[in-house]
């Protein structure tokens, strides 16, 4: 019935053979798909164990190299518009899963908790977990802030993990995807988001599925590991801005569970390692930019040439600033990229001190609050 996929690039082969078994052991998946994003250790590790891995479990392995299918950076995009190709023209499963190849905790129950929320009828399932209250900051700050910008009135501002990897597609669902022309050029990390945005606004129906164990994952180091994928998912939002969507499809989430002490402990990122990058390395151009910006960011990133300061980029000054970098931030420009992630650093920074160091559950709670204030405001209220 269902075609499970792991896209991946240089993993630990290790983790990643041990989950496609989990998967292959799973009653309800017929076969397994490995796209890579080329032939590095983790392809030659997999295609190796390939055979031996069918011989034990009776089901076809498949491992390829991704397609250049899209236009832009030559990423995840590619990977997974891969296989939603092959899944759709190569085989007749119903139902198709992704899954990050690094997660290790990954088990049968996030099969069969997608499948279960497929056997009640929803067109696509979504895997959402707790996460740490300093993690998931292009999540918050980028996708849904630009989501409750943008299109207060639909769904997209209340999915929880808008950017998650692991998901269940239904064969509807995902021929309705890999049609849209904006999708199969989303190469690069701005496909969670193109996905995510078209199948609401295709009018799917939407299930979130929890799963407690969560996504254990290694921290970030200094933001700057974010960068690319901070500026490639914020410029997916802003290509996107003049669309609009119906009001159609259920969306349902599954009420939490309670949260680890590990979860509720984990510090997302380096924090003294990202201050220094809001001082660094300013160019004139980059400082010409700035013009654009609501007064007090101005004159608040003029003043961390110097010194770096955030204090000023609270929730009402990134409304602002955001609304401006919709209109006026370049995809194609160096100097934007600098000035966006330094705006996002200094938005994240000021969340951490007045928000996450007051604990987890005062965190989350802001976060979602502030999502909810931000759909109100663009509506008008
Ligand atoms: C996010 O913000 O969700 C990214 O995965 C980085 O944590």
């Amino acid at each position: 019935m269902s075609l499970v996929v792991f896209p991946f690039k240089n993993e630990d082969p290790e983790i990643l053979i041990r989950n496609v078994k989990i998967a292959l052991s799973h009653p309800r998946v017929e076969e397994v798909l490995c796209v890579g994003a080329s032939e590095d250790r983790c392809f030659v590790a997999l295609a190796k164990a390939r055979p031996t891995l069918e011989k034990e479990h009776g089901k076809p392995v498949k491992v390829m190299v991704q397609e250049r299918i899209g236009v832009l950076r030559p990423g995840k995009g590619d990977g997974m518009n891969t296989a939603l190709q092959y899944f759709l023209q190569e085989t007749n499963h119903r139902r198709l899963h992704f899954y990050d190849a690094d997660i290790v905790s990954f088990s049968q129950e996030w099969i069969s908790k997608a499948e279960e929320g497929a056997d009640q009828g929803f067109d696509v399932v979504r895997h959402y977990f707790p996460r740490a209250s300093t993690d998931a900051m292009i999540t918050w700050f980028i996708t849904r802030t630009g989501f409750a910008l943008l299109w207060p009135k639909s769904a997209l501002p209340w999915i929880e993990q808008p950017l998650g990897g692991e998901l269940l597609l239904t064969r509807p669902a995902a021929k309705g995807l890999l049609e849209e022309e904006r999708v199969r050029r989303q190469s690069d990390w701005g496909i969670d988001t193109l996905y995510t945005f078209t199948m609401v606004k295709h009018g799917c129906s939407l299930y979130e599925t929890y799963i407690g164990v969560g996504k254990l994952h290694k921290l970030y180091g200094a933001l700057t590991d974010l960068k690319t994928m901070l500026i490639e998912c914020f410029a997916a939002i802003q290509s996107l801005r003049r669309e609009e969507i119906p009001q159609l499809g259920t969306h349902r989430v599954e009420y939490p569970g309670p949260v680890s002490q590990q979860v509720r402990e984990k510090v997302g990122y380096d924090v003294e390692g990202s201050l220094p990058l809001l001082t660094e390395g300013w160019s004139q151009e980059e400082e010409s930019l700035l013009a654009v910006l609501p007064k007090k960011v101005r004159t608040g990133m003029q003043a961390c040439r110097s010194f770096p300061k955030f204090g000023f980029m609270d929730e009402e000054a990134w409304y602002a600033t955001y609304a401006a970098l919709l209109e006026h931030f370049e995809p194609s420009s160096p100097h934007w990229h600098d000035l966006l992630f330094r705006l996002w650093l200094a938005r994240t920074l000021n969340y951490t001190v007045n928000h996450a160091l007051r604990g987890y559950d005062h965190a989350l709670h802001y976060l979602h609050q502030m999502v909810g204030r931000y759909v109100n405001r663009a509506l008008g209220r």
